[in-house]
């Protein structure tokens, strides 16, 4: 009951954010990030009553430790994988790596699309943080360990506290590193009776094609995993971008692609804009260079780190 109330309280304080930010509509960064950071987690969610509309929502608020948003959406990449099927129209199996799915909506189209079109493939999707353990103090405080067992974010009465907010609300930033200090205290105190649960950011129609191994995940760091496997196709959309990260950054990850990739296989790589257009570059790896061979809207932002 007391759940209820305040995931209702939640809603409200959403909804009278969302009325403030309208009316700052010179400033989109603002807008968005308001519209976006500040919300409130249902407590049932983590009991594990997941319904598609709430996974979205957690999915699209959340922003991870390196400061990526998880937002992702249905039939972003319709003309993306238009764009891709003269490139893969052969007889033999195409192996792609679709990086960075956040719930991996698009992964699903895009395995649809391959399927209805009759090509022959077999799809390797990744993330670095689509699992988090959940700490709860009580069901009202709860800490969100990645993977790492890093404290990436803070639910403290319905509001949400990340270190990486601190752009925009400088004092998310202090509070997080309160709660993560006062967490290394828990942790060495109460380790044996704590209470964890992980949950799965996968949407769950993705979970079940992973789980009957027609799609295969693995955890993946663009900057830091080095991968044996070599394929076709490296997809990856949204994640490496210029204001996020620097140059140096950028140069490791897109290495680490390159480098994934077999002999005139194809990276795709860009970005979709706020107003949903996609700006994408198609590259081909011709004898150890990148040539460009396709491009939409103004391609990717990073063209002259890769060529
Ligand atoms: C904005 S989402 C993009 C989702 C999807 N590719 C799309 O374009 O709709 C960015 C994703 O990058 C992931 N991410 C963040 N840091 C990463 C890293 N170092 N390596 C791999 N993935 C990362 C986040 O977890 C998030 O799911």
């Amino acid at each position: 009951m007391l759940e209820r109330v305040f995931y209702l309280l939640g809603r409200l304080f959403k909804t009278m954010f969302k009325i403030v930010a309208s009316k700052l509509k010179k400033n989109k960064v603002i807008r968005r990030s308001i519209l976006s950071k500040f919300f409130v987690i249902n407590p049932l969610y983590l009991k594990g009553i997941i319904n598609p509309e709430m996974h979205s929502d957690f999915c699209r608020d959340i922003l991870t430790l390196d400061m990526a948003s998880k937002m992702t959406s249905l039939s972003r990449f319709k003309n993306l994988n238009d764009a891709l099927l003269p490139f893969i129209k052969t007889k033999r199996i195409i192996s792609i790596h679709d990086v960075a799915v956040s719930n991996g909506i698009t992964s699903l189209e895009l395995y649809d699309f391959l399927k209805k079109n009759n090509i022959k493939f077999s799809l390797d999707i990744s993330d670095k943080y689509n699992f988090y353990h959940v700490y709860m103090v009580s069901n009202h405080i709860q800490f969100f360990l990645d993977e790492d067992k890093n404290v990436s974010f803070v639910i403290f009465f319905g509001i949400y506290f990340n270190k990486s907010l601190s752009n925009f609300f400088f004092f998310s930033k202090y509070v997080t590193l309160i709660f993560t200090y006062l967490w290394s205290i828990y942790d060495y105190f109460f380790a044996a009776i704590k209470k964890n649960i992980t949950i799965n950011l996968f949407y769950p129609s993705v979970w079940s094609l992973i789980k009957s191994r027609k799609i295969s995940y693995f955890r993946y760091d663009v900057f830091n995993s080095v991968l044996k496997e070599k394929y076709d196709v490296v997809r990856c959309m949204n994640i490496l971008i210029l204001k996020y990260f620097s140059d140096s950054q950028i140069r490791v990850a897109l290495h680490n692609l390159k480098e994934s990739l077999r002999e005139n296989g194809l990276l795709i790589i860009g970005r979709t804009s706020l107003d949903g257009v996609n700006h994408v570059s198609i590259y081909k790896k011709k004898k150890g260079g990148m040539i460009l061979v396709h491009v939409l809207g103004e391609g990717s932002e990073l063209n002259s780190y890769i060529g």
